[in-house]
């Protein structure tokens, strides 16, 4: 055993130097993490609020996750699809059962689980509603963010996103968010298959459009025999207040998209819910994945979603979000331009002042302890894991007034 002790710029050196540069952290290095807090190398405790972008709803290392997880690791792990296994059918059920849906098709990520929705509303197109092959279409939202696979930076509008990374896939027509009067008007050609949206637009710094924004959206699909496909992977799981973020509006996805917190932040779980008459169009061979519906993922995804139910994580971040965008409103700094979300998916738009960024503020909050991150260089989202009680809220809101106030 060596005394050699590695300090935080140690271990940030060494990503710099062994890992690809695809990432700009916050310079803090988390070595332990525990319902809503995590420690870095040094002993020093944050509050978490980013749950690793609204994966963790559940809290660091859940018991009950955690158990699930241990006890089906001894047991088995991977069969691949080739098998049956004795887990499969179990969570296949229990997660239908729970968002109200046929069948589910089980995927790894999120980005996974959104290029199947594609795959699926394409393969229905043919099928069901005779687009011409190779014709189909589907809208998107301007500032959507779907995940970073070639098709899915097809459809960005963030340059960061698909700058350099073409030839694109085609196929994707884009309309403004939160505008029902362009989907309408894209909506008018046979070609087009789905409307593929985000309920609130969470990476593009969460965009929340106009009450009724969905309902009408989803009526205009239904009028013109569209799927609408509602990508939930950070707004669902309780984590704006509601289960998903279309129960607001009553809207009833035809393909439901979910990934992240389905498995609590433990194991890398996305699903895809959809009725037999769209989720049937794909066939034997014609899709998959060999992680995808593994025993382990499958245990992990019940116990988290358990979770959500037995800890009443829905009521939780409902009433905790009001209480946050209320206090952060209540703030006297002229660095802040805008607070906005719904549940505990919230977001603080900075002006920057005295050459002091939205990336000063989040510093200045690690040395608090508290860690978020900036989106787009001057926003920062707010999500805490949704375990979070009053009382550490209250705390956490004393940190971000006291930083705020370091900048006056
Ligand atoms: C709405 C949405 N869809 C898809 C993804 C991609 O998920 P993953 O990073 O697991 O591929 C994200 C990730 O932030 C997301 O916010």
């Amino acid at each position: 055993m060596s005394d050699f002790k590695m300090t935080a710029e140690d271990y940030i050196k060494r990503e710099d130097k062994f890992g690809a540069h695809n990432y700009h952290p916050l310079p803090v290095v988390l070595d332990r993490g525990e319902g809503i807090f995590v420690w870095d190398t040094d002993g020093k405790k944050y509050y978490d609020f980013l749950s690793a972008y609204s994966a963790v709803n559940q809290g660091h290392c859940h018991p009950k996750i955690i158990e699930a997880l241990t006890a089906q690791a001894g047991k088995l792990t991977l069969t691949s699809r080739a098998f049956y296994s004795s887990v499969l059918g179990e969570f296949e059920e229990y997660i239908t059962r729970y968002f109200g849906y046929d069948k589910v098709l089980p995927m790894n990520t999120g980005a996974e689980a959104d290029e199947t929705a594609i795959k699926l509303c394409r393969k229905w197109a043919y099928e069901k509603k005779g687009v011409t092959e190779n014709k189909a279409k589907i809208i998107v939202c301007d500032g959507n963010f779907h995940g970073r696979t070639i098709t899915i930076i097809s459809m960005s509008t963030d340059p960061d996103s698909y700058t350099g990374f073409g030839p694109y896939t085609p196929g994707f027509e884009v309309v403004p968010y939160n505008d029902t009067d362009a989907l309408e008007t894209a909506l008018n050609d046979p070609h087009v298959a789905g409307f593929l949206v985000e309920p609130i637009q969470g990476e593009a710094g969460v965009y929340v459009p106009d009450d009724g924004y969905l309902k009408k959206a989803y009526d205009l699909c239904k009028a013109n025999n569209v799927l609408f496909i509602a990508d939930e992977v950070q707004t669902g799981i309780a984590r704006t207040g509601k289960m998903l973020a279309c129960d607001y509006e009553g809207v009833r996805p035809d393909i439901l998209i979910l990934g992240k917190a389905v498995s609590g932040g433990v194991f890398p779980v996305s699903a895809v819910l959809a009725d037999d008459d769209v989720m049937l169009c794909i066939k034997p061979g014609e899709h998959g994945s060999t992680y995808g519906g593994n025993p382990l993922g499958c245990k992990v995804a019940m116990a988290a979603l358990e979770v959500i139910k037995e800890e009443n994580l829905e009521d939780n971040a409902m009433h905790l979000g009001d209480i946050f965008r209320t206090e952060l409103k209540k703030i006297d700094s002229d660095m802040i331009e805008l607070v906005r979300g719904k549940g505990l998916l919230n977001a603080v738009v900075i002006k920057p002042k005295n050459g002091k960024t939205a990336w000063d503020v989040c510093m200045a909050m690690k040395e608090n302890g508290l860690i978020a991150k900036p989106t787009h260089g001057h926003i920062i989202r707010f999500a805490p894991p949704l375990v979070i009680n009053e009382t550490q809220l209250m705390e956490a809101i004393e940190i971000i007034k006291k930083t705020f106030a370091q900048f006056e």
